[in-house]
């Protein structure tokens, strides 16, 4: 059974309870966040508003990181070197500065695994479209553009661009 933790109890962290609870191979023991009054959330489970206290305090086989982006690469990296394996969400980092930080991260720990979500990769719009390239049908794609008409207000990617925690 593995013991799981997670950093960030907003809106996607939902998704991840969920999946954790339906997995019989694990459980749910403690969370995080630094908004207090999500400390009763969750029944007979942990609560911290430190990471670092929760990796300290528990014993942990995996963290799932559903923090906001600037703080995904700080996450990870604390987890990794409590040895602790990670499931982050999307984005893998802030810019590509960052994405290396953790890259070199994996190679440095090479035990300990860090896994990024992109469960979009799974979609049907995807999964045409990876078989629209590989089928080679309109030729070799050297690039496709393409548009996500989501809608996501200034804040979300500019928020504390680069801030430590
Ligand atoms: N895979 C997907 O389809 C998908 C969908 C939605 C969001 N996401 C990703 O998940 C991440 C989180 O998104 P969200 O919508 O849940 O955000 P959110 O703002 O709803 O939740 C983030 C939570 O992190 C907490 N937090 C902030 N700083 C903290 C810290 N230092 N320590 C502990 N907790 C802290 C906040 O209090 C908040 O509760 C984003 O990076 C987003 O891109 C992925």
């Amino acid at each position: 059974m593995l013991n799981i933790g997670i950093v960030g109890l907003g809106d996607i962290s939902q998704v991840h309870i969920h999946a954790i609870k339906y997995n019989s191979n694990a459980q749910l023991v403690a969370v995080c966040d630094v908004d207090p009054t999500y400390s009763d959330k969750i029944p007979n489970v942990h609560f911290y508003s430190n990471l670092e206290e929760m990796l300290r305090s528990e014993k942990l086989d995996c963290v799932h990181v559903c923090l906001p982006h600037y703080l995904h690469v700080w996450a990870t990296k604390t987890c990794v070197e409590h040895g602790v394996h990670v499931l982050q969400e999307k984005p893998l980092a802030n810019n590509a500065k960052e994405g290396m930080e953790l890259i070199k991260l994996q190679h440095k720990y090479p035990n300990i695994k860090i896994g990024i979500c992109f469960q979009n990769r799974y979609n049907d719009t995807f999964q045409t479209l990876k078989r629209i390239v590989k089928s080679k049908s309109y030729g070799n794609i050297i690039g496709i553009k393409g548009l996500v008409t989501w809608y996501r207000p200034e804040s979300y990617y500019t928020k504390k661009l680069g801030a430590e925690k």
